[in-house]
């Protein structure tokens, strides 16, 4: 009997998505006969009910290049938590996970793939709790999923973010500058970590070491003494001061999560005061988020994708692919619940140490 799948991007997007919707569909029509259909908007499409999307082999052609996702994402889409914004402005929290369900089955889901970071992970257990049918695929640029060693997104944030520092890095030398860049990473500071080392900064500060800011200060005047005149710093959205609190520039509310920025510029401030230099802020963005995956996401996005459906093969449900070493794994999705973060004792943070790197 045929089967039919669906597939749904949930969260924010990362490069990779799309390529993962072709590896899903081409394996599901090629090795099983399967049929596919593509949820739009995350989880909101499944509630809502939104048409769904035939993911033919013509349709998912030229999708391997492309960043974002032809299924659209949205990031605050929970069928457990649903807020529904009245005329007066009074916010209703509703529990629509029902209809969700109930969509999966009008649908003639024989399985469902779901490709995104630990939020939608999160939900989509609860689901399978429900006797949903749902296997997981590991997103994230941030890469903080447990259990998987990296998630696909995450090779074309740190392209992205080593490029800026390069391109910073002339500018900065050509006029003496502290040139500060703030990346991704809300809770972890793997982009922060990972670009930083790469693209050659002097100090990185990630959500997981509270920073001192004297000691960067330090770290650039004694650069200024030995004839170098000009520091490149990177800082992770998440990081905060010892003592501190995170940044946000709007703050959640009613239960909603606020949005994290302008750290960059505080630390930039702050530099301003205690070197003999000028500081310039640069705020990456979500430029890190859009474009061209790399090869090495399309080809891990590929692999992903290509699992999630020979999982689904296995009845495997509650279950999510993941790469450890160089095998593609199933572990159960409430396990990457729990966030993947950089060791700060670890051997990762001490190369950069041992390298004059300082973390504040
Ligand atoms: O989780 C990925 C991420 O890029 C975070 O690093 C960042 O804080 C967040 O998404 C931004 O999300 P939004 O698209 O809602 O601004």
């Amino acid at each position: 009997m045929t089967k039919r799948i669906g597939i749904l991007t949930g969260g924010g997007d990362a490069p990779g998505l799309n390529a993962v919707i072709r590896a899903v569909a081409l394996t599901a029509i090629r090795r099983y006969g399967w049929e596919v259909v593509g949820i739009r908007e995350g989880f909101d499409g499944l509630y809502a009910g939104l048409p769904t999307i035939p993911l033919t082999e013509e349709r998912v052609r030229d999708l391997l290049a492309r960043g974002g996702t032809i299924l659209g994402a949205a990031n605050r889409g929970n069928p457990f938590a649903l807020r529904v914004e009245h005329d007066d402005g009074s916010i209703e929290v509703a529990d629509v996970s029902h209809e969700a369900l109930t969509r999966i089955e009008a649908l003639g889901l024989d399985g469902l793939i779901v490709a995104g970071g630990d939020g939608t992970m999160s939900i989509a257990h609860k689901l399978v709790l429900m006797g949903a049918k749902i296997v997981g695929v590991p997103k994230t640029i941030d890469n903080d999923l447990n259990e998987t060693d990296v998630t696909f997104g995450f090779d074309t944030a740190i392209r992205t973010a080593t490029e800026a520092l390069d391109k910073l890095q002339t500018t900065a030398e050509s006029h003496h500058r502290v040139m500060v860049l703030e990346v991704m990473g809300r809770h972890a500071g793997w982009i922060a970590l990972t670009s930083g080392v790469s693209g050659g900064a002097d100090a990185i500060l990630i959500p997981e070491i509270p920073f001192d800011i004297e000691v960067v200060c330090q770290k650039i005047r004694d650069l200024q003494a030995s004839g170098r005149h000009y520091s490149l710093v990177v800082v992770a959205e998440g990081a905060a001061p010892v003592g501190g609190e995170q940044l946000y520039y709007i703050e959640g509310k009613n239960g909603s999560e606020g949005r994290l920025g302008g750290i960059g510029h505080q630390v930039g401030n702050m530099l301003s005061q205690c070197v003999d230099a000028e500081v310039r802020v640069t705020v990456l963005g979500h430029v890190q988020r859009g474009g061209q995956p790399t090869a090495r996401d399309r080809w891990l996005a590929s692999r992903f994708g290509a699992a999630g459906v020979h999982y689904v093969a296995q009845e495997k449900w509650g279950y999510m692919v993941a790469l450890q070493g160089t095998q593609m794994v199933s572990v159960p999705m409430d396990t990457v619940i729990n966030l993947k973060f950089v060791d700060p004792k670890g051997d990762m943070v001490q190369m950069a140490l041992d390298m004059g790197i300082v973390f504040g």
